[in-house]
């Protein structure tokens, strides 16, 4: 096994990508690895005519990815929006995948990206030796997929300051990158895009201004609408983590994620699955990812200070850190839940133990 503690997209899913496009027929757009009907395909998975397996990357709606796919065909750029913990950086970087063959490409929007490290930078001491030339400009990811017709990701592009964010204006509706010291500029190649991801619970984010909203598309990933579909993601992500993490434990009964993504669901949702007692919801987001993460912790655990098999005592530590985010307020919440719910189901009172022995 690769010694790589996480593959990039289309190295993971070469086999994948390489039967996609054996089979595709139908035009593909210029510089694409695919057509946009296999793309959407690679995405929620399918049976190809050969009776190739293709597996579900993204578990949802696939009117969905064919907006996201189609939109990326048009000049428009696309901006994947939601809770934290939708997918949105994962469904940017198999979309890079399966259209470019190259995810690889990718600025992560922090309060600190700076001009230059979206347009160019510049090598100093090359410049200092030779003056501004080609070979002194540090080419930035979007430069190189301007050049080479590729998708860039920017993550969390509202973390970006607004002045930053606007210099993508010019990129996005002129798709050209002046270098004015040379006199020069660079012209985006066919099947350059650009993929940003933002999510709407962040503190002190940026807006983005009109001027740059208008060239975006806004595709917003939900969280999954039934447990029966967050099961199914929890299930999957979770078989991937222990094939990588190579884990000594058994895979998790369905019962005990089916519990987790209950207690989840039903905080986040602040009533139970039920309908009948309204809860109070903890202050930080209980998405899928975050059940992704309790069953992983909880896996270890079991595996390798346990005997292997997941149980609520290895959960506990993991739901607990999952709901409390503030020891105060969360606190209150998660006592009152465990209290009211937890203890009332007959077949959770291992949970209520666990739970309780560890506050
Ligand atoms: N609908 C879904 N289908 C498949 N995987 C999902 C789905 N929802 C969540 N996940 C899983 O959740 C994990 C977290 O997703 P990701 O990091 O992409 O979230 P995000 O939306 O970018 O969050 P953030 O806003 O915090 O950056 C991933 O491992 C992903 O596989
Ligand atoms: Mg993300």
């Amino acid at each position: 096994m690769s010694q790589v503690l996480r593959g990039h997209a289309e190295q993971l899913y070469a086999q994948e990508l390489e039967e996609l496009k054996k089979q595709d027929s139908g035009k593909v757009p210029a510089n694409w690895k695919l057509t946009p009907q296999s793309a959407v395909t690679y995405l929620v998975g399918g049976k190809l005519k050969n009776g190739f397996e293709v597996t579900p990357k993204y578990i949802g709606s696939r009117r969905l990815m064919e907006i996201a796919v189609a939109t990326l065909t048009t000049d428009r750029a696309l901006l994947l929006y939601g809770l934290p913990g939708t997918a949105k950086s994962w469904v940017s970087e198999h979309l890079a995948a399966a259209i470019s063959g190259d995810s690889t490409m990718i600025i992560q929007g922090t309060a600190g990206t700076s001009e230059e490290s979206i347009r160019y930078g510049w090598n100093y001491a090359r410049l200092l030796a030779e003056g501004p030339s080609e070979n002194a400009i540090v080419e930035t990811p979007v430069m190189r997929a301007m050049k080479d017709g590729k998708i860039v990701r920017i993550e969390e592009l509202t973390r970006i300051g607004a002045d930053v964010q606007d210099t993508l204006i010019t990129i996005l509706s002129e798709k050209m990158l002046p270098i004015p010291e040379l006199n020069k500029e660079v012209q985006a190649i066919r099947g350059f895009n650009v993929i940003a991801t933002a999510n709407n619970r962040d503190k002190g984010v940026n807006d983005l201004s009109s001027a740059l909203k208008r060239r975006f598309n806004t595709v917003i990933l939900p969280v999954p609408d039934t447990i029966e579909e967050e099961i199914d993601i929890v299930k999957r992500r979770v078989e991937s983590f222990e094939k990588v993490m190579e884990v000594p434990a058994e895979a998790p009964a369905l019962h005990e994620i089916r519990r987790i993504v209950t207690i989840l669901r039903e905080l986040r949702n602040g009533v139970t699955l039920d309908g009948k007692t309204k809860l109070k919801v903890p202050s930080g987001t209980l998405s899928t990812a975050e059940a992704i993460s309790v069953v992983n912790s909880g896996l270890s655990m079991a595996g390798y200070f346990g005997d292997g098999r997941l149980t609520a005592e290895d959960m506990a530590a993991g739901i607990i850190g999952a709901v409390i985010k503030d020891p105060v307020q969360d606190k209150i919440v998660w006592l009152e839940y465990l209290e009211t719910v937890v203890k009332t189901r007959e077949d959770w009172k291992d949970i209520y133990r666990a739970c309780r022995n560890m506050m």
